[in-house]
C-alpha cells in the first residue's frame, strides 16, 4: 500500500471516531509546523516531513481499542509487556499501534514505527523525530489546559526546552492521579534534562 496522506485519512476515517480522528490530524499538522521549524533552523537535521507525517497521522492507531483488545494484540505480536502496560493497558497504544501499522499497513520504516511505540510514556532513546512526534501530540491546537500556550510558542524557539515541559506535564499529570509513573517516562525525563546541560 502506498502510504500517501489521503490514503492513511480514509484508513484512520474507518477506525477512529470523531474526536480522535480530528487530533490525529491536528498532530499531525503540528508535527509537520515543528519539523520544518527544525529544519530551518538546523539544516544538518535533516528531519523527513514527509516521514513525520505519515507517523504523526498513525500515532494513535492503536488509541481506540479496548484493553482487552490491547493485551490481546500485545501478545499476539510477542511484544514485551511490562507490568505498569498490565496494570494500564491503554499505555499499550504506542507500542501495538507501532506493531499493527505494521503488519496492516505494510508500514516498515523503523524511524515511522519507533516514534509511534514512545509516544504515550517518552523514552531516554528519543531522537529528534521521535521528540516532534511526543511534543505535538501533547500541544497540538485541540489541546487545551493551563502552559499549552506557553509551550507551543517555546516549541518555536527552543524546541528541546519544550520536550522537557512535555515531559514535566505528563508527570504531573501522573502523580495527580496517583497513578503508576512508568520507568521509560523518568528515563525520558533524565535523558531530555542531560542533553539540556550539554
Ligand atoms: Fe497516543
Ligand atoms: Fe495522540
Amino acid at each position: 500500500m502506498d502510504l500517501c496522506r489521503d490514503v492513511i485519512l480514509k484508513e484512520l476515517r474507518k477506525i477512529q471516531g470523531r474526536e480522535l480522528f480530528t487530533h490525529s490530524k491536528a498532530t499531525s499538522q503540528m508535527a509537520v509546523s515543528l519539523a520544518e521549524n527544525l529544519n530551518i533552523k538546523n539544516p544538518s537535521l535533516k528531519i523527513d516531513i514527509k516521514k513525520v507525517e505519515i507517523a504523526s497521522l498513525l500515532h494513535d492507531w492503536a488509541k481506540g481499542f479496548s484493553k482487552s483488545k490491547l493485551i490481546g494484540l500485545a501478545k499476539k505480536y510477542k511484544l514485551n509487556i511490562d507490568d505498569f502496560e498490565l496494570k494500564n493497558p491503554g499505555l499499550l497504544h504506542g507500542p501495538v499501534g507501532a506493531a499493527v501499522v505494521e503488519k496492516k499497513l505494510g508500514v516498515k520504516d523503523r524511524v515511522i514505527l519507533k516514534a509511534i511505540k514512545n509516544h504515550t510514556t517518552g523514552d531516554s532513546s528519543m531522537s529528534v523525530f521521535d521528540k516532534i512526534i511526543f511534543v505535538a501530540d501533547h500541544i497540538e491546537m485541540n489541546r487545551d489546559y493551563r502552559m499549552v500556550e506557553e509551550i507551543r510558542g517555546i516549541a518555536v524557539d527552543d524546541f528541546k526546552q519544550a520536550v522537557i515541559m512535555v515531559i514535566e506535564n505528563k508527570i504531573f499529570y501522573v502523580l495527580q492521579k496517583r497513578a503508576l509513573l512508568h520507568p521509560k517516562t523518568i528515563s525520558a525525563w533524565n535523558a531530555a534534562i542531560k542533553e539540556q546541560r550539554r
